[in-house]
């Protein structure tokens, strides 16, 4: 069983559907919106909420018409459907829910899905309510449960956001049951070059612009970077495309969607490369070497090859029993 704790107190929490109580039965925090709420949207994560309550369906399976998160999510932690019946699985900065939704209508496990921001909304309105999921707004370094209360525990996309990757491994390593997985993933340091990109160049002036100016200034460009990214590519210099403002369309979207879905895809991922106060990236050995100094065992660094040529740098873990 899970047990929810107020992560200052430290003191167990009851749920209700007014929120979480203390013993005296007083909301500490309360539910808003299908989530518990322990933090407020006002924290580095605003952009996230933005993002995923505009872009509340695009990446979701069940409504793109795609398969790429299923893939995605199983290729990655190499879990089966059967074999996560009955598990408790805790998901750490889940977004709109695209992972969130492939736990929910491909297994039977429990999930307990945290966010810091407000796209906990998105999520809840994606895949809520639901006799398996829980909703938590609140953080990583903060999370409401007893330590070592999750047969699994994922966290995709999210470590290189958060202000202090290392501390933020080890949080999740300490919600992992004795005999239960971690699997994590994050933008890798593949080379010299990695930060030799418009992304690094331009997101110290990007990230700090309000968020909705940001999003109408990528709408309003967005057809002519298409057009530079698409016409570089097709003259045999695609390698100039990392000083084009615009996502990395090849190696990060998935094929075969109408022009239409590529364009949202593209202006979500865009305005998700410049928007974020944190964008950390880590090879693949450091993030290995800290899930063994946090005690994890069977410790798995690896590309993840899905859906076609896409591909994620996944570390995969165990916790002794
Ligand atoms: C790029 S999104 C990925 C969302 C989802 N996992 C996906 O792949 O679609 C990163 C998410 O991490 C969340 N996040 C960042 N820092 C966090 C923290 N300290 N605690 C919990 N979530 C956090 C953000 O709010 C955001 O929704």
């Amino acid at each position: 069983m899970v047990v929810i704790i107020d992560p200052v107190s430290k003191k167990e929490l009851k749920e209700s559907g007014t929120g979480l109580l203390d013993e005296s039965g007083k909301v500490v925090y309360p539910m808003h919106n299908g989530a518990f709420r322990l933090v407020s949207d006002n924290n580095y994560t605003a952009n996230f909420g933005l993002e995923w309550n505009t872009f509340q369906k695009t990446q979701i399976d069940k409504y793109s018409g795609n398969t790429v998160s299923e893939e995605r999510f199983f290729a990655q932690t190499r879990w089966t459907k059967d074999s996560l019946e009955g598990c408790t699985v805790l998901e750490v900065g889940s977004g709109a829910g695209r992972f969130s939704q492939i736990i929910l209508d491909h297994t039977k496990a429990d999930l307990y899905s945290v966010d810091y921001s407000s796209a906990v909304e998105a999520n809840y309105r994606n895949n809520g309510p639901h006799t398996r999921l829980k909703l938590f707004q609140a953080s990583i370094y903060d999370l409401p449960f007893k330590k070592e209360s999750f047969d699994k525990v994922i966290c995709l996309g999210v470590l290189q956001h958060t202000p202090d990757f290392k501390a933020s491994v080890k949080a999740l390593t300490e919600m992992v049951k004795p005999g239960g997985e971690l699997v994590i993933d994050f933008y890798p340091i593949r080379n010299v070059f990695t930060k030799v990109h418009s992304k690094y160049i331009l997101r110290p002036v990007l990230k700090r612009l309000k968020h909705d100016t940001l999003m109408s200034l990528i709408r309003k460009n967005i057809n002519t970077l298409i057009s530079i990214y698409t016409f570089n590519r097709r003259i045999g210099l695609g390698v100039l495309n990392r000083f084009v403002p615009i996502c990395d369309i090849e190696r990060t979207l998935p094929a075969g969607m109408s022009a239409e879905q590529l364009k949202e895809w593209i202006i979500l991922d865009t305005f998700d490369m410049f928007s974020p106060q944190y964008d950390d990236p880590q090879r693949l050995s450091t993030v290995a070497a800290w899930v063994k100094e946090f005690g994890l065992i069977d410790v798995d660094a690896a590309w993840v090859k899905y859906h076609g040529n896409l591909e994620a740098a996944t570390v995969r873990a165990r916790k002794k029993l």
